[in-house]
């Protein structure tokens, strides 16, 4: 409990000094960080910052943190946030795809190294890790996600929160992290970045609360706002999320800070002018406001007016400092910032090393017919399409501090494997896409990707003469980095149209051809699963990418991720996700079409690949479920057991989901939940029974009036290796 302290630091400050700590600017030039020659370090010294993001190197942050410590005149220590989002210059593959690798255990370690690299080179604060559960691929922010399922995310947030903020946050290598965004940010209408969310709160609690929930309870730091508006009120200004919900239900005691120039932007909302919607916010029960400067500018008039009130500045202040003082700041001011040890500890053999274990965790085998993959060591390969060499494609969107250049591209991992570059012939085959207008709207840090602007049929032409002598073609196709991520929407989320033509050529060779994925979002293949025999989705699988790829390719490492987000037939289904309602038309299981049924003429309901989806080189055989009871009362345990046998020729992993439906409810409840999951690892031949415990507690849902309860009554328990096939059984509870 630091309140003794804080209320003395409080005591000593100016109103203009408290709202100093509310105001966040940024660093400046998010690589190069120009803090110093800007007029922030003025407004150190006068007290006027309480933190500063994405300022990059030990050496930068300890001069400005001596700025604020030793020329302010009170001498309190700056926070240093940074989007650290997987990992800091160690990459690890992006959200969704670490989502993929349902290991909760590598998660949190991606999450550690990712705190002791930041906190070396002087960040104690990261904005991460970003919980929004989202049924909406077109939504460019999907891959900074966990895809759509809120039991999945809880348990992914709890892992991250763990690795960033370890037991311990006076460690000098742990730092404090951030839930965002609070709330709902991943439910834009029409999968537009920042648009309107709408939405019941029986939704909102039972399908998409869950991750910040868990979040909060596992002791997360701090929580960001989000762009979007709720139930018509931006969430920055919204007293029902920020103050009821959070803090009072469900007992958030850090702070809160906002979105980047989130509380500005309720101008455009249509909330008033700065002065109002920063006094909304404030009064809402937001802490810190992120670069818009507005609690800075016009909190001393709405004080004087009697819009706010000193109290409610003194508590945001009291949470700042409350942090401050959590990270033991005051006490050391410099700890976070050693040069040494960021020498040592930043991007080093070990953690590229690890990064390159979990990458290739993260695939998701989509198909491999007749087996063609792993490769064996000795084909010969034609390496074609435009991800195939292409380093700053490798690691992903968003990152600060992340070495792009420096990943491993899938040529220089393929080449590693074999020892021997005259086994590999290389045709890049196409741009990513033929749409210059699109190219030129994502581009990396500024930087275009690459164009050849020699014609389609020339480039096709020289992949056609690279496949000749080859035995197998390896396509790198997909979308490239930021054709996903923040304001990175696509109405379409196909392939684009010149990869699809390359791709059709190098099929009419009649030579095996693998298509290796990259995409940051359910992409709508189904084309490319209806013609191309294989499919390994990579996502963008961080530093180590070409190796944790080639890894997988020849065998080394066998695939067991499994998707977290459903893949759609086409962008009309969407949103399509596997913890859909019933309605009181449900089309009969396998058929396509009846009339006057839930359903589309053009297309089936079924989703191309279902979620929990992915193959292994070997195989899985499911026996059937056992329930250790029928009928069960109160506070009984039941256990769901299955048998579960490698019935292939390679030793893997498997990702055994168990899902529970609640037959009647006393509001509508979804076809299929999941609660439980477990990766096993079995040896070819191997069985082995996996068991899950379900209580009341796994059961209980929000009921119409939002009490959290558990409904006597008929439940079936399903589980299998992904959402689709699954054995079921059913239990009576009462
Ligand atoms: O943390 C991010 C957020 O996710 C999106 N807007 C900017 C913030 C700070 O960089």
């Amino acid at each position: 409990d630091f309140s003794f302290k804080v209320d003395s630091v409080l005591a000593l400050m100016t109103l203009e000094e408290k709202l100093g700590q509310l105001n966040l600017p940024a660093a400046g030039d998010i690589t190069t960080g120009q803090a110093e020659s800007s007029n922030i370090a003025e407004k150190i010294k006068q007290g006027k910052v309480g933190g500063l993001f994405n300022l990059k190197s030990a050496v930068k942050i300890r001069e400005v943190q001596r700025i604020a410590v030793e020329e302010s005149r009170l001498k309190i220590p700056l926070l240093f946030g940074m989007d650290v989002i997987h990992g800091y210059e160690t990459l690890f593959p992006i959200p969704l795809g670490l989502s993929s690798s349902w290991d909760m255990e590598l998660i949190e370690k991606s999450a550690r190294i990712a705190a002791i690299e930041a906190s070396a080179d002087g960040i104690n604060w990261t904005f991460s890790p970003m919980v929004d559960v989202s049924r909406d691929p077109r939504w460019g922010r999907v891959s900074e996600g966990n895809g759509e399922d809120p039991y999945l995310g809880a348990q992914i947030a709890k892992a991250m929160i763990k690795g960033y903020q370890g037991d311990d946050l006076t460690l000098e290598n742990t730092i404090m992290a951030c839930v965002k965004h609070f709330a709902l940010y991943g439910a834009p209408e029409a999968g537009r970045d920042y648009n309107s969310v709408d939405m019941s709160r029986q939704r909102m609690f039972n399908e998409y609360f869950l991750p910040y929930k868990a979040a909060i309870e596992t002791g997360v730091g701090t929580v960001m706002t989000s762009f979007n508006d709720i139930d018509g009120i931006p969430a920055s200004g919204n007293k029902w999320l920020m103050t009821d919900l959070l803090r009072e239900q469900w007992g958030f005691n850090g702070f809160v800070v906002t979105d980047y120039t989130a509380i500005n932007e309720m101008i455009d909302h249509g909330m008033g002018n700065l002065q109002e919607v920063s006094a909304m916010s404030l009064n809402a029960g937001v802490d810190m406001d992120m670069v818009g400067e507005g609690f800075l500018s016009t909190l001393e008039k709405s004080l004087e007016e009697g819009k706010v009130t000193q109290n409610q500045i003194d508590e945001a202040v009291g949470r700042i400092l409350t942090a401050k003082f959590k990270l033991g700041l005051f006490d050391d001011p410099y700890k976070y910032a050693d040069p040494e040890r960021s020498k040592r500890d930043v991007f080093n053999a070990e953690h590229r090393k690890v990064a390159r274990e979990i990458a290739s965790q993260t695939f998701v085998l989509l198909k491999n017919e007749g087996g063609i993959l792993p490769i064996k060591r000795e084909s010969r390969i034609a390496l074609i399409g435009p991800m195939a060499d292409n380093k700053e494609n490798m690691a992903g969107t968003w990152s600060v501090a992340g070495k792009f250049e420096e990943a491993i591209s899938l040529r220089e991992g393929l080449e590693n494997a074999i020892g021997d570059k005259a086994k590999i012939v290389y045709a890049r085959g196409s741009n990513i896409t033929a749409d210059s207008l699109l190219e030129s709207r994502v581009s990396i840090f500024g930087k275009p990707t690459y164009r050849d602007n020699r014609s389609e049929e020339i480039m096709i032409k020289e992949a056609l003469a690279a496949a000749k002598n080859a035995d197998v073609i390896i396509a790198a196709m997909g979308e490239s980095a930021e054709m996903s991520g923040e304001a990175s929407s696509r109405s379409d989320i196909e392939i684009p149209e010149n990869q699809r033509k390359l791709m059709e050529a190098l099929l009419k060779t009649g030579k095996p051809v693998i298509m290796v994925l990259f995409t940051g979002r359910p992409l709508a293949i189904k084309w490319e699963s209806e013609n191309v025999p294989a499919i390994l989705n990579v996502w963008f699988a961080g530093s180590e990418a070409g190796d944790a790829i080639a890894d997988v390719l020849y065998g080394d490492v066998n695939p067991s991720g499994k998707l977290t987000a459903t893949f759609p037939q086409n962008v009309g289904q969407v949103p399509i996700f596997y913890n859909h309602k019933n309605t009181g038309r449900p089309l009969p299981e396998g058929e396509w079409f009846q009339k006057f049924r839930s359903n589309y003429l053009d297309v089936s309901n079924e989703p191309l690949y279902p979620f929990g989806y992915g193959l292994s080189y070997t195989s899985f055989e499911y026996g059937d479920i056992k329930l250790s009871a029928k009928e069960l009362e109160g506070e009984q345990i039941l256990t769901a057991s299955i048998d579960l046998k490698n019935s292939g020729k390679f030793d893997g992993a498997e990702v055994v989901q168990l899902y529970v439906r609640d037959l009647v409810g006393s509001i509508t409840r979804p076809v299929k939940e999941l609660k439980g999951f477990q990766k096993v690892y079995l040896k070819a031949g191997e069985s082995k029974t996996v068991g899950f415990e379900l209580t009341q507690e796994d059961l209980k849902f929000y009921n119409y009036d939002i009490d959290f309860v558990f409904e006597p009554g008929e439940f079936e328990i399903m589980v299998g290796g992904n959402s689709r096939d699954v054995k079921s059984a059913k239990v009576n509870w009462k």
